[in-house]
């Protein structure tokens, strides 16, 4: 069991407070959403967890199976994130199975794996010798979901993995998502600006404003039944989830 707990983390740009005494627990098998208006602060969280961004005040504490903190060295091995842009994380020069090779061989395991790693994101072997631009949006974005999974990663930190995806193949990267979060017992945490799959891939809620966390609870109880009157407004101003689901985007 490897948990991440975030802790009164905070983070200051010059004058602006992106992130304010912010907590909140990543575990095993869950999925935590985070929601808000653009600026809210929801990357900089991301960020922070990832280590490219050092907090200004506030902890960031993963903790493994034996209970005790896990060594900064193993850090980026579990914690792992998937961007926005799989154009923009995948190295236009590179094979798909240089991708996942790297980090394989640097965790101690071996080429090997990589069909099977494809396998577990839905791609044949044969997208081993493909380079990024041979691959539409949403495979490029499975490629970067494998590539996290290389090193052993239990925590994964999707910011907004589906939003410059085609609509028709969001909600296919999404369930696979859900899929390996069950298969691998992974920790994550879903950054969207989308109300509908916050709550329907979700199992806790977290809704930030100007870089605080205003609203939390399970998903229902956040999306359908918000108590902050900023929740209220974000969650009237979105399409009704159910009548999006109703239209069957089962794609
Ligand atoms: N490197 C930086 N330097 C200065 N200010 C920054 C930096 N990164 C973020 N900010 C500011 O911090 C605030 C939060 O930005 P952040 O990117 O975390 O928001 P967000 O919730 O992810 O927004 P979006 O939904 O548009 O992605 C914004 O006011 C932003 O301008
Ligand atoms: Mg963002």
């Amino acid at each position: 069991m490897t948990t991440l707990e975030v802790r009164g983390l905070t983070k200051t740009f010059h004058k602006i407070t992106a992130v304010d005494d912010v907590s909140f627990t990543l575990a095993p098998g869950r999925t935590v959403a985070l929601v808000g208006e653009s600026g809210s602060g929801k990357s900089t969280i991301a960020r922070m967890i990832a280590r490219l961004v050092r907090p200004t005040s506030g902890e960031i504490v993963l903790t493994g199976p034996d209970g005790e903190p896990v060594p900064r060295r193993g850090y980026r091995d579990h914690v792992q994130m998937i961007f926005q842009d799989p154009f923009a994380s995948l190295n236009p020069f590179h094979t798909v199975e240089h991708h996942l090779a790297r980090p394989l061989r640097l965790h101690g395991r071996s080429r090997s794996d990589v069909p099977r790693l494809l396998e577990k994101v839905s791609l044949t072997a044969d997208f081993a010798r493909r380079r990024p631009h041979e691959l539409s949006g949403g495979q490029r974005q499975r490629v970067a979901i494998a590539r996290a999974l290389a090193p052993g990663a239990k925590v994964i930190i999707a910011d907004e993995p589906v939003s410059m995806l085609d609509v028709s193949i969001r909600l296919g990267v999404l369930k696979l998502l859900a899929r390996l979060q069950r298969e691998e017992n992974l920790a994550v945490l879903y950054i969207t600006h989308d109300l509908a799959t916050a709550r329907h891939f979700s199992d806790e809620v977290l809704v930030m404003h100007r870089g605080r966390i205003v609203e939390r609870g399970s998903s229902d109880d956040v999306l359908v039944r918000p108590q902050d009157p900023y929740t209220r407004r974000l969650a009237a101003a979105a399409p009704d989830p159910e009548a999006r689901f109703r239209q069957g985007g089962q794609s």
